[in-house]
């Protein structure tokens, strides 16, 4: 008879055997950043998360660092909005002043600057529209070359365009390169899916679409042979990792992934996930652990590297379990 719990019987064995393991080394925590000073204030529909101004950036990169989480991926919300989203690239932007801050006040902290263009357009689309509210796809591009390149300037470790428009890969690519940064990698959100579990973060980033939806440009929830074309292309375009979102509801997509690529893989534990578990949590109906089972069971299904919110509470008990 198979005796599988022979392997099961105390935690040093099953430690033993173990497949996959959190590390703080996988996390990427998202900053949100705004205008103004004096500012660290709860986000209502993200309990435990904030918008935080530059000068109350130094307290949470201090944390950061003393429990190991080494990496930022960065949301800006500007004061002013137009049709084309001139705040996302100019040098003196939220996003591009945040990352000369972050760099000087911690040159060890990585940070990643997500490229897109909803938080930073009247409309709240992901580009530039024609006359019908459609988002022209080429013009938009040029836009994300503009954003990337005026992060590239400022200073960031990695650009991690989020827009899902055609070709953009290969033309940020050939931008930086051209611009003296070749040195600079690109993670794809490749595999971004018209998601309802983006909710919390839209009212986060002030970014919800102002009329329509996402879906012509993101994914749909339906298609997982879509989603290989996607992160196909984009690697042939250059993106040396790519992005699957959302990843709990996702992890078929994630394994699918992991099986056919070689460029690391991370999966985005998003505000809808986040939410969901946190407002259990809060009625005691889930023990927080779940919130490790979560993160691990994306590890299990292949992801290299984790965005989430939970970041640094998940450091923090990892420390402790110590
Ligand atoms: C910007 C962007 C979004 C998220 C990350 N980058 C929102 C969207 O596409 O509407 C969602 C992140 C989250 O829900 O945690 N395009």
């Amino acid at each position: 008879m198979y005796r599988g719990r022979r392997l099961r019987l105390n935690s040093s064995v099953r430690s033993l055997v173990r497949e996959n393991r959190l590390n703080v080394e996988d996390f990427i925590y998202p900053i949100f950043v705004v205008e103004g000073s004096g500012i660290k204030e709860e986000i209502q529909s993200m309990p435990g998360q904030y918008h935080y101004s530059l000068d109350r950036l130094p307290k949470l990169l201090d944390e950061m660092r003393s429990l190991g989480v080494q990496a930022c991926l960065l949301f800006g919300i500007p004061e002013h909005k137009d049709s084309c989203g001139s705040q996302a690239y100019t040098e003196d932007g939220i996003i591009q002043r945040a990352i000369r801050f972050i760099k000087q006040y911690d040159p060890n902290m990585y940070v990643i600057g997500d490229v897109c263009m909803c938080e930073y357009t009247d409309h709240g689309h992901c580009g530039v529209l024609d006359e019908k509210g459609q988002v022209k796809n080429d013009e938009t591009v040029g836009y994300l070359k503009k954003i990337a390149l005026s992060y590239a300037q400022a200073g960031v470790d990695m650009v991690a365009p989020s827009d899902m428009m055609d070709g953009r890969i290969g033309a940020i690519r050939k931008d930086l390169d051209e611009h003296g940064f070749s040195y600079v990698p690109i993670m794809a959100y490749s595999a971004k899916y018209a998601s309802n579990f983006y909710g919390p973060f839209r009212e986060a980033a002030h970014s919800a679409p102002g009329f329509g939806d996402r879906r012509s440009y993101q994914m749909d929830v339906a298609n997982s042979k879509e989603a290989m074309r996607e992160m196909a292309a984009d690697i042939e375009e250059g993106a040396d990792a790519i992005i699957v979102k959302p990843a709990l509801p996702y992890l078929d997509i994630l394994k699918e992934a992991s099986e056919r690529f070689d460029v690391p893989l991370c999966a985005y534990n998003v505000s809808g996930e986040y939410a969901m578990l946190m407002a259990a949590i809060k009625n005691g109906w889930m023990r927080e652990d779940v919130i490790e089972e979560s993160l691990l069971c994306m590890k299990r299904a292949g992801a290299n590297m984790i965005i989430t919110y939970f970041a640094l509470e998940v450091a923090k008990r990892l420390r402790d379990e110590k």
